[in-house]
């Protein structure tokens, strides 16, 4: 096991950090009340989550800017500056988009969500820091160096989030429904109430829509949910949760912080039974258990 997985698993068991997650939790929370901030900072307009695309232009500047400095070469100082400036600007949305995926995550995760955010402000102020010594004439480079190193933990600890713990992942990723036309219901069963049923040990969301039955992957993407359990609004479904707003008739998110849209499965009545079937295809989905 390696330095970085034995530092992760031991964030991961770090109950003391909880005492720090709770006002943290509260801050942000009420910050980000407002449902249009969530939206924007989860990313949903974009249909992918806002904070890694912001990371890449945030990291990337500060990183690019020390390779620059390691170069050696003075003529690459005022880009190395102007790269530094990029990234210190580009870190405001990245750090209000980070904060609003924290708020939805849990125990081990929130611990290593807390120690991510806290090295890379370590890191950023390190580079911070490097451009004030450059306004003021200094070398700066050292400083820069520090930030570097400090926010390649901070990146390892972000890549653990998501790719160890899934955190944003949307949670039909692995979603195999049927991509055959399925028996699920009887006509007369599907109203305007929100009913799950399952197929293939998949849950769906079974309701009408202007008298049209419709039929979505029932688990919320953003966390996993069962939309069944939320409330319906007109034409839409507010997930129990966190409040993200699907249209029924489409899966798409009207309201984050949910991003990518709910599965939306083709619907047939025939003979008084509802049959359904997936026509989206992916690997991992229709490859046999
Ligand atoms: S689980 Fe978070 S919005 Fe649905």
């Amino acid at each position: 096991m390696s330095i970085l997985e034995r530092l992760t698993d031991r964030i991961e068991g770090a109950s003391g950090l909880d005492a720090l997650t709770a006002p943290a939790a509260a801050f942000w929370g009420r910050v980000l009340s407002p449902s249009w901030l969530t939206t924007l900072a989860s990313g949903t307009k974009l249909r992918h989550p806002a904070h890694p695309a912001a990371a890449t232009f945030t990291a990337g500047s500060l990183l690019s800017a020390s390779v620059l400095d390691a170069a050696g070469d003075r003529r690459m100082r005022p880009a190395s500056e102007l790269l530094i400036t990029a990234g210190v600007v580009g870190a405001l949305p990245t750090v209000v988009a980070g904060w609003s995926d924290w708020l939805y995550t849990e125990q081990a995760e929130k611990r290593v969500g807390l120690v991510h955010a806290a090295t890379n402000a370590t890191g950023l102020t390190a580079y911070g820091l490097s451009l004030l010594q450059r306004r003021r004439g200094g070398d700066g480079r050292t400083a820069g160096f520090v930030g570097a190193a400090v926010l390649a933990v901070g990146g390892w600890l972000g890549g653990h989030l998501a790719y160890a713990q899934g955190v944003r992942v949307d949670t039909n990723a692995f979603e195999a429904g049927p991509t055959d036309w399925t028996d699920v219901a009887a006509t007369g069963d599907v109203t305007v109430a929100l009913t799950q049923v399952e197929v293939d040990g998949v849950p769906l969301l079974l309701t009408r829509v202007a008298g049209t039955t419709v039929a979505l992957a029932d688990r919320c993407g953003h966390r996993g949910a069962p939309l069944s359990d939320g409330e319906r609004e007109g034409d839409c479904v507010v997930c129990p949760w966190h409040g993200a707003r699907y249209d029924l008739a489409s899966g798409d998110v009207l309201t984050g912080p949910a991003v990518r849209p709910q599965p939306a499965y083709e619907v047939r009545e025939a003979g008084g039974r509802v049959e359904v079937r997936r026509l989206e295809q992916r690997a991992l989905r229709i490859n046999p258990a």
